[in-house]
């Protein structure tokens, strides 16, 4: 549905933030450019004293701005911002390229990386939606300017018809979805019960996940040193000695994510909320290493997957003097972090023993008690454990015998017995007794 870039379109970038602390930086949006296929000639950058409302950059700054697209020759022109639709046609007015925001640029890079049909229809539903505030814009002008940033998807056509087009298929698009959600969460479901445990690879743009996944997979994931090279969780199953487990290679994190896209990053990260363990893919060579990290966490923190385990993956060793493929521990001797290269294959070998020590823990046989209250638990334990037997306790409770595979954390939690966190010793449902 989305057409891939042709040639790079020649583009200017814009950098003007306003007087304070740098929000955005110039080195990011060149990056988010290249991701989508521009080809970036110029920078006009400075600092704002205040929002011009017409075109966000003032008089001076915009003649300067027409110098340069005219000079050279350049049909874009990139804001690292977020512009309102009005400054984005009155900037088009006065220079005759096309202007794309920030926002949209990641839209665009979105719409070219999704590859599920889920993760596309989520990017059309928000590229609609972005679109649908500009639809007063007056695109003859440039229209011969067919397909490229800003212009791909589902906008071209749609933006003839009116407003009511717009919204029946965003309607149509959420209905789709959510059978689409549907059939995902089934799978997901199949796995539990097949009790596969399920290692999900998150982490900053570019840290290396995509090529992580392919070395430990020997998968075939389009990987780029680009921005969001992956925009779908993808699925592949990992064997290491007798243990069998999914790896879910998931988008990259990114700052300041536009509001629209928000809603589908989170449900592609849905995969990694229901792990059992996270693998933080980091760039060792980042120079802002700790605020990405802080980034992600707090992306998983929103998404409740911070109770999840999660071991911090130092990548791109490669690049770092003296650094040789470790793990490194707690003081109760707990794995917390692991350092190697995806690329050149250094401390993989490494990697998958440390998943086979986390993971390959085996099934555990207990005994639960359920009061009668507690019917949501008990549906639950049917649903992501294996239940052996059962039988009613005459008090409108159940007595339950139930196998969990070692990683099902998230129930064990539930249950009141946080394996991360404690010794894992009585599995009892907090308001019921057990025997074992
Ligand atoms: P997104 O999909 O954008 O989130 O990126 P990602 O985290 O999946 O990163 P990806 O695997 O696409 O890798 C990004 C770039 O880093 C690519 O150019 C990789 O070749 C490079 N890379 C990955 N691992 C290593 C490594 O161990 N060493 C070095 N030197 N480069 C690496």
């Amino acid at each position: 549905m989305f057409d891939r870039p042709g040639a790079g379109s020649r583009a200017v970038l814009v950098h003007m933030p306003l007087a304070g602390p740098d929000q955005e930086d110039l080195d990011e949006l060149r990056l988010l450019a290249l991701s989508a296929g521009a080809e970036p000639v110029a920078t006009v950058s400075g600092r704002l004293r205040a929002i011009d409302p017409r075109y966000y950059i003032g008089q001076g700054k915009l003649e300067e701005l027409a110098e340069t697209v005219k000079a050279y020759e350049a049909e874009l022109v990139l804001f690292n911002h977020a512009l309102t639709p009005s400054q984005e046609r009155n900037l088009e007015k006065a220079l005759d390229v096309r202007v794309v925001d920030r926002n949209g640029l990641i839209l665009d890079i979105f719409a070219q990386r999704a590859r599920s049909f889920e993760g596309r229809l989520q990017v059309e539903l928000a590229q609609l939606k972005h679109l649908a505030t500009r639809l007063v814009r007056g695109w003859t002008h440039l229209e011969r300017q067919k397909g490229g940033i800003g212009l791909r998807g589902p906008g071209e056509t749609q933006l003839e018809t009116d407003k009511r087009l717009l919204a029946n298929r965003i309607r149509q698009i959420q209905k789709r979805l959510q059978q689409v959600e549907v059939q995902r969460n089934q799978g997901r479901q199949a796995r539990r019960r097949a009790q596969v445990p399920v290692v999900g690879l998150v982490g900053y743009t570019n840290a290396g996940k995509s090529t992580l996944f392919n070395a430990l997979t020997q998968a075939d994931v389009y990987s780029a040193d680009q921005l969001f090279a992956t925009l779908d969780p993808t699925l592949r199953r990992l064997t290491r000695g007798g243990l069998n487990m999914v790896l879910a290679d998931t988008v990259g994190f990114i700052r300041h994510l536009p509001h629209e896209l928000v809603a589908a990053f989170r449900s592609t990260l849905q995969e990694s909320a229901e792990a059992d363990l996270l693998l933080h893919v980091i760039d060792a060579n980042d120079q802002r290493m700790d605020e990405t990290i802080a980034e992600v966490r707090q992306v998983l923190a929103e998404i409740g997957a911070d109770r999840i385990p999660c071991i911090e993956v130092y990548n791109k060793i490669d690049r770092l003097d003296g650094v040789a493929p470790h793990i490194e521990r707690d003081q109760s001797g707990r794995p917390v972090r692991i350092w190697i290269s995806a690329r050149s294959g250094s401390g993989l070998e490494l990697l998958k023993e440390l998943l086979e020590e986390i993971l390959g823990g085996g099934v555990e046989r207990r005994t639960l008690a359920l009061s009668a209250e507690q019917g949501e638990l008990r549906a639950r334990l049917y649903r992501e454990a294996r239940v052996l037997s059962e039988a009613p306790d005459g008090e409108g409770g159940w007595r339950m015998c139930v196998e969990f595979p070692a990683t099902a954390r998230g129930l064990r939690c539930a249950i009141g017995d946080d394996p991360a966190h404690g010794e894992g010793g009585d599995w009892t449902a907090k308001r019921a007794g057990a025997s074992h």
